[in-house]
């Protein structure tokens, strides 16, 4: 199946409050086990960057897993980052987290984001939102210090129409209506483990892995 772009931010406030309210704990724990997965016995304890954070529902998750580290999350959508703030709130977090508005490019000059270079740095359903998907790996190399640990997780893309269909009522047929069609666009939109292994060996990257993990998602980890 054709991949089918969607627009880069969510930046329609009735968009972020419908993911913000989504219940993404099923995967969100999931990333946040798999680092663990992949770096083994390793205790984050500086400051790690989260690329695209949403609503920052991962930062939280990964805040409360690794007790000594900070999270500075950079999303270019305003509606996100308002939701965002509003969890950290609710979770007691805002003394580890901040939230910075960002909007990744190539063209968008250095420093691209706040606190760069970064040995940690986590990215969770980005990859299928960029216009130019190089634009994460090129962004992984401005932001992060050489060996820093990475780890990617983004949806891939279904064989066929019909699977991306049965995906969606599977995961969230019982969601409003808004979820249900991003999550159709976003099964479209994104790139199968094959593509994202060429991205990377284009990038300079191929030291970083490309695994699938679940019937919808696959990892890229490893270190720069
Ligand atoms: C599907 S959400 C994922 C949010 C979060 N990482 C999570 O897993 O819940 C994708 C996020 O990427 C942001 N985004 C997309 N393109 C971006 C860009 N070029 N620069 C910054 N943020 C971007 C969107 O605004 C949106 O908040």
């Amino acid at each position: 199946m054709e991949r089918v772009p969607e627009p880069e931010l969510m930046d329609d406030p009735a968009q972020a409050r419908a993911y913000a309210a989504a219940d993404f704990s099923e995967p969100h724990d999931r990333f946040v086990q798999l680092f663990g997965e992949c770096f083994p016995g390793v205790a984050v304890g500086g400051p790690v960057l989260d690329l695209g954070c949403g609503p920052a529902d991962i930062a939280c998750r990964f805040a409360r897993a690794h007790p000594a580290c900070t999270v500075v999350g950079v999303d270019g959508s305003a509606a996100m980052l308002e939701e965002g703030r509003r969890l950290l709130v609710r979770q007691g977090l805002a003394g580890r987290i901040t939230l910075h508005r960002v909007y990744l490019s190539a063209e968008t000059p250095d420093p691209l984001v706040p606190g760069a270079p970064y040995e940690t740095v986590i990215c969770n359903s980005l990859l299928h939102h960029l216009a130019d998907p190089m634009v994460l790996w090129t962004t992984l190399r401005r932001v992060a210090v050489p060996g820093a640990r990475i780890l990617v997780m983004d949806l891939l893309r279904p064989a066929t129409p019909a699977r991306a269909r049965e995906l969606v009522a599977a995961y969230a047929g019982e969601e409003p209506e808004i979820l249900r069609r991003d999550f159709h666009r976003s099964l479209l939109a994104a790139y199968r483990p094959e593509e994202v292994w060429l991205q990377l060996q284009e990038a300079g990257l191929s030291q970083l892995a490309v695994q699938v993990v679940s019937d919808r998602h696959f990892i890229v980890h490893g270190q720069l």
